[in-house]
C-alpha cells in the first residue's frame, strides 16, 4: 500500500514542489495550506483548504498519516521577516505547536520540521568573508528576531517530542531556496526571484536597484535539491538539525551579474543602502550533512538560475500580454 504524508505549505513554494516529488515516488499525498498554488496545479492526491493556526485544523490535516512534511510558515524576503516581528512569531508559533501535538495525538511516525539558516547568531555574521555556519554553532543563540527566533524553540520542541513521546521528529535547516513558481512580487519574494523580475523587467542598458551594497554574501539552493534532501533527511536516522545547503558563495552583486549575463542585459546597478539587507555574509558548512546521508545539494548556481530566471521572465511576459489585451478589448 502507498505511503501517505501530509505536506502543509502545500500552497507553498517549496511545499508544491515536495507535492510532485512525493507524488512521483509513489506517496499518495494530502496537501494542506491557506490557498492552492498560485502558479500551477497541484499534483497532491488531496488537497485541503485549512488555517494551522487552529489546534482543529491541525487534528483534521494529520489524520490517517505516517508521515508529516512541516512546510507551513508566514513567512517571505528579508524585508517582510524584519517588519512583521509579532504577526510571524505568533503566527508560526501556533502552526507549529499545533501541528506537533496533532501530530502526536493521531500517531504520526515522522515528523519533518523546516528550520531556517535564521537561527543562527548574527554576530557570526557580521563579516562578507563568512566563516561557513555549522550545526553547532546554534548556541549560544542570538538568531533573526521574530522569525529566527521562533524557529529556533521549535527545533527544541521537535526535540522534546522525540525524547518525551518517540515522534521521530527531523529538523532542518535550509539556506535560501530558489526556483520556478515561487514567489516573485508583492514583497514576499526572496533575493534571487527579485533580481531576477528586476531583471527581466528592465530595459537594456537601463538601471536595476539593489538592496544594500551588494556586497552582502549569501549561498543559494535549488529547488530540486531542497526536495531530495528533504527526503533523504526525513528518512534517514539523524534526528538532531541539519543544514540544507549550498557551499557555494556568492555575492548579492555578483548575483545580479549572472542572472543579467543569463538575461543577456547589461544594466547599471543601484545600490540602495537604506534598504534591508539582512546579515553580512552567509553560507551552510556541509560537513555534518554529508556524514550524515551522504548527500548535499549539486546544482550550481548558474545551472538552477537558468529555469528561474526563464519562468519569471515568462510569467511577466503573460501577464503583460494579458493586461494589453484587456486594455485593447476595453477600448474597442
Ligand atoms: N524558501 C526559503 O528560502 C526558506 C529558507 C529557510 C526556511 N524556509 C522554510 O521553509 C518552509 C517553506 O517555505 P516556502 O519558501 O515554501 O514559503 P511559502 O511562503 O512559499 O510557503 C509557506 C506556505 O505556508 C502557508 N501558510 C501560512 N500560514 C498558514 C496557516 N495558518 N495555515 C496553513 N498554511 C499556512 C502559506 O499560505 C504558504 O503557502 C517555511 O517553513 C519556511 O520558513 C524557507
Amino acid at each position: 500500500m502507498a505511503k501517505r504524508a501530509l505536506v502543509t505549505g502545500a500552497g507553498g513554494f517549496i511545499g508544491h514542489h515536495l507535492v510532485h516529488y512525493l507524488i512521483g515516488k509513489g506517496y499518495w499525498v494530502r496537501g494542506v495550506d491557506l490557498k492552492y498554488p498560485e502558479y500551477q496545479h497541484t499534483a497532491a492526491s488531496e488537497f485541503e483548504l485549512l488555517d494551522l493556526r487552529r489546534a482543529d485544523s491541525c487534528l483534521i490535516a494529520t489524520r490517517g498519516v505516517e508521515e508529516v512534511y512541516s512546510l507551513a510558515a508566514d513567512m517571505g524576503g528579508i524585508g517582510y521577516i524584519t517588519s512583521n516581528h509579532a504577526d510571524i512569531s505568533r503566527n508560526d508559533t501556533l502552526i507549529n505547536v499545533n501541528m506537533l501535538e496533532a501530530a502526536r495525538i493521531n500517531g504520526v511516525e515522522r515528523f519533518m520540521y523546516s528550520s531556517s539558516a535564521c537561527i543562527y547568531p548574527q554576530f557570526l555574521q557580521r563579516d562578507p568573508n563568512v566563516t561557513a555556519l555549522k550545526e553547532d554553532d546554534a548556541w549560544p543563540a542570538d538568531p533573526e528576531e521574530g522569525y529566527g527566533l521562533e524557529k529556533l524553540f521549535m527545533e527544541k520542541l521537535c526535540q522534546y517530542y522525540r525524547e518525551d513521546y518517540g515522534l521521530q521528529t527531523r529538523i532542518i535547516r535550509f539556506h535560501n531556496v530558489y526556483g520556478p513558481f515561487g514567489t516573485y512580487d508583492g514583497g514576499k519574494e526572496k533575493a534571487p526571484a527579485a533580481i531576477a523580475r528586476k531583471v527581466a523587467l528592465a530595459s537594456h542598458g537601463g538601471d536595476i536597484e539593489v538592496w544594500g551594497d551588494g556586497k552582502q554574501t549569501r549561498s543559494f539552493m535549488y529547488v530540486a535539491d531542497c526536495v531530495e534532501g528533504i527526503f533523504r533527511i526525513t528518512h534517514s536516522d539523524h534526528p538532531q538539525p541539519l543544514n540544507l545547503g549550498r557551499e557555494e558563495l556568492i555575492t548579492i552583486e555578483g548575483l545580479v551579474d549572472l542572472v543579467c549575463e543569463i538575461a543577456g542585459k547589461k544594466l547599471n546597478k543601484r545600490f540602495d543602502t537604506s534598504k534591508p539587507q539582512g546579515v553580512r555574509g552567509r553560507n551552510s558548512d556541509n560537513t555534518r550533512l554529508r556524514q550524515a546521508i551522504g548527500w548535499e545539494p549539486r546544482v550550481a548556481m548558474r545551472e538552477g538560475l537558468v529555469p528561474t530566471y526563464q519562468w519569471i521572465a515568462s510569467q511577466l511576459a503573460s501577464a503583460k500580454s494579458e493586461i494589453t489585451s484587456v486594455l485593447a478589448s476595453s477600448a474597442g
